[in-house]
């Protein structure tokens, strides 16, 4: 992927760091744009890493119109394996969970036109103590290909630490968690031919995983877990900001699992959390229980507009800017900057965030990267509100979000 012209269009306004080349997957044929999908992570933890949580979301996905939006990766998370490897050293599916293996469910979820996704960790054991897979890389990954298994996760618990026993997360040591996603991304590698499998590096963005993780996965954590509260999308979506130039096609900044239909957030959070996520080009994995979900969230997961965005071709994430004629305030590091742009293939995305304060948000055209002065047309996502004009005025509610598509008018 010849990411250097890309590059050109992405406001730096605030980016810390000069854009960089580096050895991204370029021979990748999944995970172009962003993963599109469901976890069962955020539903109910180890409790929903069943086929029972499966078939009934791939159900829901088609049921509700999900699939036909993107939505393809059903997503299963920690907790779906026996406490024990069997005889040969294989993980097995916990037999309470999977009564029919995981294969057979593969092969129905396949045939709904899904794919399907599983979770291990580098380290000995997962971060809720299952088997994980450090020094099994190879056959754990044979069994996924057998499985005929699209995607996986792969965690950092449990693994090397200079202290003994290693604690549940390495966190407070300097130790470079980059050897065992190599190792990973060998394995997966290993079994292109078989299967090509996305792979997902959980790694909560130790070592500034975003400056190499292109050169093993389609898309890395950048922050900690989204706890599905208010903090959380302030803190992941404010990262997610100051360091957009590292995400493009085949390779993403992943800001976490989506906390949308689980009550946790206001309509507005839920709004801009996901407003945010798409812009930010992150993966879109639902979190929320298929079966029970509150239409109002189910129509934020639904908004077109922003799934178009999210999946722009040019997987350019957008960044804070700082318009250059208007009253804006200085940026905060930890906050959500009201102004944020990005290129799309065709125009760009400019959004007004509310999370600091409810406002009258206006910006002129010829203030934003990447746009010439003068009149453009633009649509508001969430309103649908249209218009041809120079410059984009919008009230914005506390916490809230409004994501405009300015293209040049035909
Ligand atoms: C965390 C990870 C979460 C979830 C959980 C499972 O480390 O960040 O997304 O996978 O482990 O135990």
């Amino acid at each position: 992927m010849h990411r250097s012209s890309l590059l050109a269009l992405v406001p730096s306004v605030f980016l810390a760091h000069a854009a960089t080349l580096r050895n991204r997957l370029d021979d990748t044929n999944v995970g172009l744009t962003p993963t599109m999908g469901w976890s069962s992570w955020n539903v109910a933890q180890c409790d929903a890493a069943s086929e029972e949580y499966a078939m009934n979301t791939a159900n829901k996905l088609s049921e509700l119109g999900l699939k036909d939006l993107g939505y393809e990766y059903v997503n299963i998370d920690d907790c779906w394996t026996a406490k024990e490897r069997d005889g040969n050293g294989n993980l097995v599916p916990d037999p309470n969970k999977w009564p029919r293996g995981i294969r057979p469910v593969v092969d129905d979820i396949h045939a709904m036109g899904l794919k399907f996704g599983l979770y291990g960790c580098a380290g000995t054991l997962t971060c809720a103590s299952y088997p994980g897979s450090e020094d099994h890389e190879y056959q754990d990954v044979q069994l996924l290909a057998d499985w005929d298994v699209d995607f996986w996760k792969h965690d950092n618990c449990f693994t090397e630490c200079p202290v003994t026993p290693p604690p549940q997360t390495c966190w407070d040591y300097p130790v470079s968690t980059e050897p065992w996603y190599a190792k990973m991304a060998d394995a997966i590698q290993s079994v292109k031919a078989q299967k090509e499998i996305l792979f997902n590096l959980c790694q909560w963005g130790r070592n500034e995983v975003w400056t190499w993780g292109d050169k093993y996965g389609h898309s890395w954590r950048i922050e900690n877990d989204n706890w599905g509260d208010w903090e959380s999308v302030v803190r992941i979506g404010s990262k997610a900001g100051e360091i957009a130039q590292y995400s493009g096609p085949g390779g993403f900044n992943d800001l976490d699992m989506l906390f949308v239909g689980n009550n946790k957030l206001t309509h507005n959070q839920e709004r801009l959390h996901f407003g945010l996520w798409a812009i930010a080009k992150s993966p879109l994995v639902i979190g929320a229980d298929l079966t029970k979900i509150p239409t109002s969230s189910l129509d934020i997961l639904r908004n077109k507009d922003l799934i178009v965005i999210n999946q722009d071709p040019l997987g350019a994430a957008a960044a804070p800017f700082r318009p250059s004629n208007s009253n804006s305030p200085e940026p905060v590091p930890g906050e959500i900057y009201p102004y944020w742009t990005g290129p799309l293939s065709n125009g760009v995305v400019v959004a007004f965030s509310g999370a600091n304060g409810a406002g009258d948000f206006s910006v002129k055209f010829s203030e934003v990267p990447g746009l010439e002065a003068g009149e453009h047309c633009w649509k508001e996502a969430y309103s649908g509100e249209e218009g041809r004009s120079d410059s984009l005025s919008f009230s914005v509610e506390q916490d809230d979000i409004a994501v405009f598509t300015v293209t040049d008018c035909a």
